[in-house]
């Protein structure tokens, strides 16, 4: 039986741990979010997968509007990955209660801890501490693939209760300003003009102007134009010029510069070229 995994990545952990549940599942094609625009969705799969980042430990917008463009489908068995930095808090329980009332079902979700990406509380990490989670990671991701392969059920898997109850209220309290956040970011003497910022950038929300990149204030908050930027040249706030920058080890520059080039608003659905899961790579 076929799975389609959707994901939704800024610095490439979400798409690691698609492809790494591709490889485990077997006959599975991973999809980016960024790809879709049809309304409804179209499946292809009898499983479907859902992969994205937590941010603010709740669901970014642009998964929550995948998720109400699902066809009122429940022959399908849905499942979440929730890529975090070990506070998944209520984000399962958020795409869980947000299905239901699409009335699809959520048959399991699960936790996954990876390096963290939000540059502006710090770097990464030491590199064994990463590895580490990456390592844990890929175990965790074999061992839930059986349960993904029977088709079992699984509770949503959540934080500690303070945590769901504090987060998400922060999440609520964050969420509608998260386009404008950008207003933080700006470029330092560093920065040489090569646009990667703008092409990599997942929704357009970057121009530039006088060769110098412009935040336009409908923000994603993904971190991919900070994290990518070859020259480290992209600040947020004061500190990030002393903060090591992140990206999944195994995920290129080209890689997720692919999946910009591609997401066009008039992209036919119908025309992305799905992917074996046999080699983990995008062909592009
Ligand atoms: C705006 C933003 C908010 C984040 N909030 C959380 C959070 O609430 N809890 C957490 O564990 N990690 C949080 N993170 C870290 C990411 O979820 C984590 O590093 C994830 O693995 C990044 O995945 P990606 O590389 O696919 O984008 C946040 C990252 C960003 C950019």
């Amino acid at each position: 039986m076929k799975t389609d995994l959707f994901f939704y990545t800024g610095t490439g952990n979400s798409l690691w741990a698609a492809r790494t549940a591709a490889k485990e599942l077997g006959n599975a094609e991973i999809i980016p979010l960024l790809w879709i625009t049809g309304n409804p969705v179209q499946i292809r799969g009898e499983a479907v997968g859902i992969i994205f980042p937590v941010h603010i430990w709740g669901l970014p917008q642009r998964v929550i509007e995948f998720i109400h463009r699902l066809p009122a489908d429940t022959s399908r068995y849905y499942f979440a990955l929730a890529v975090n930095a070990g506070q998944v808090a209520a984000t399962l329980l958020q795409m869980d209660i947000l299905m239901k009332s699409r009335g699809l079902f959520l048959s399991a979700g699960f936790d996954i801890c990876m390096p963290s990406n939000y540059i502006p509380w710090g770097g990464p990490g030491p590199e064994e501490k990463r590895m580490r989670r990456i390592h844990d990671a890929t175990e965790k991701i074999r061992r839930i693939s059986s349960i993904i392969t029977k088709r079992e059920r699984h509770p949503v898997e959540k934080g500690p209760l303070w945590q769901n109850i504090l987060f998400t209220w922060f999440y609520k309290l964050s969420f509608p300003h998260i386009p404008t956040l950008d207003k933080n970011f700006w470029a330092d003497n560093k920065c040489n003009s090569c646009g990667i910022c703008k092409k990599i950038c997942p929704c357009g929300n970057i121009e530039m102007n006088m060769d110098k990149p412009v935040w336009l204030h409908h923000c994603e908050q993904c971190l991919a134009c900070i994290q990518w930027c070859p020259k480290e040249a992209i600040q947020y706030g004061k500190k990030t010029p002393r903060y090591e920058r992140y990206h999944h080890p195994e995920v290129t520059l080209e890689d997720v510069l692919s999946i910009s080039r591609k997401a066009s608003p008039d992209r036919a659905q119908d025309n992305y070229s799905f992917h074996s899961a046999r080699n983990g790579s995008i062909e592009l």
